[in-house]
């Protein structure tokens, strides 16, 4: 039987331990299993981990394989190459979905009942992927998405407007990497229209701010890489949120990765849209307001993986 309080991580690198640590801090778990093709290195990660459980909550942390995490709720799934400088999130395919194919199997067969949470990259043709090789239904198969974007653009605003990241309102969906869109006709600080309230705050040179700071939080990533090899804090917070929503069944609205079945016209892939998540995973996939521009640079985000996913032929 699913235990609610039970989560695999699958692949212990720096995103999986990140993501185990951020866990742990949050104490919504009472059983934690860690899987990676490097045994020894999962095994290592339970054992440094454990060490912080006096100070934490109670819970088992351990390494382990498929079979212990068949009645986990939800398992996350890191294992994959990581970008190394220069490389985008589509360069990482060929190999990851590769891994993709070799872990899934081994998941189905332990007749798993739970949420399949992936986060390798890139996230949301991995989705995709999962959703196609696992067969379970679409709303159990969830990427991490653009929930870790969208933090990076709340954080990069709230900078800009000397104002509590948190007071910010504001989205990136489409693809988790270079076509990804800023939701700026809905963006705004508690309420009030984001350019009246970058006038409060002295900025006025609206279009200019708007591209820089989009610029800023979609190369993000790459600026990271580029200075200590990887991303793991922000995405493991980030993940960590989601399990949440997951755990509390909170309903809260997040923009994960989720397998569109015609929503903004779109179908057979895999995007960032704001959705509805819960103990069912994605409850309700939901169709924002966009204007024409943003209308149109989601159709573009979504034809360029649309075709990336039609050389992968998973049908
Ligand atoms: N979605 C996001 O926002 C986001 C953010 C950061 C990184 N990532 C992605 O997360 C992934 C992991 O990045 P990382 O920095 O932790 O890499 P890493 O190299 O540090 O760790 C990858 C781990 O996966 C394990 N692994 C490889 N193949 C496996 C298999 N078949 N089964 C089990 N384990 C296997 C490796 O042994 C290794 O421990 C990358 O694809 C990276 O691009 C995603």
């Amino acid at each position: 039987m699913l235990n609610p309080r039970k989560v695999a991580i699958v692949g212990c690198g720096f995103v999986g331990s990140s993501i185990a640590f951020s866990l742990m801090q949050k104490g919504i778990y009472s059983e934690l299993v860690l899987i990676d093709a490097n045994h020894a290195k999962a095994e290592g990660e339970a054992l440094d981990l454990s060490h912080g459980l006096p100070y934490t909550a109670a819970m088992d942390i351990y390494a382990g394989d498929y079979k212990d995490a068949a009645d986990c709720a939800l398992i996350i799934i890191t294992a994959g190459a990581n970008q190394k400088p220069g490389e985008t999130r589509l360069d990482l395919i060929g190999k990851n979905v590769a891994i993709l194919k070799s872990i899934i199997p081994q998941i189905t067969a332990t007749e798993f009942e739970g949420i399949l949470m992936i986060v390798s990259n890139p996230v949301d043709v991995l989705t995709y992927a999962a959703w196609k090789i696992s067969g379970y239904p679409a709303h159990k198969v969830i990427g991490s998405g653009t929930v870790l974007d969208t933090a990076r653009l709340k954080f990069t605003l709230g900078r800009h407007l000397d104002v509590d990241s948190r007071s910010v309102h504001a989205v990136i969906i489409g693809e988790h990497g270079d076509s990804e869109l800023a939701v700026w006709s809905g963006a705004n600080v508690s309420g009030i229209d984001l350019n009246h309230f970058c006038e409060i705050r002295g900025h006025f040179a609206h279009a200019e701010s708007m591209q820089r700071i989009y610029e800023d939080v979609r190369d993000s990533a790459y600026q990271i890489i580029e200075r200590k090899g990887a991303t793991y804090y922000g995405i493991a917070m980030a993940v960590a949120r989601i399990a949440e929503c997951i755990v509390k069944d909170e309903q809260a609205v997040l923009p994960v990765s989720v397998i569109l079945g015609g929503e903004y016209g779109l179908s057979g892939l895999a995007l960032s849209i704001p959705s509805v998540v819960g103990k069912n995973g994605v409850e309700k996939v939901l169709e924002i307001p966009l204007n024409a521009k943003e209308s149109e640079a989601l159709h573009s985000s979504a034809l360029q993986l649309g075709n990336v996913i039609d050389t992968l032929h998973l049908n």
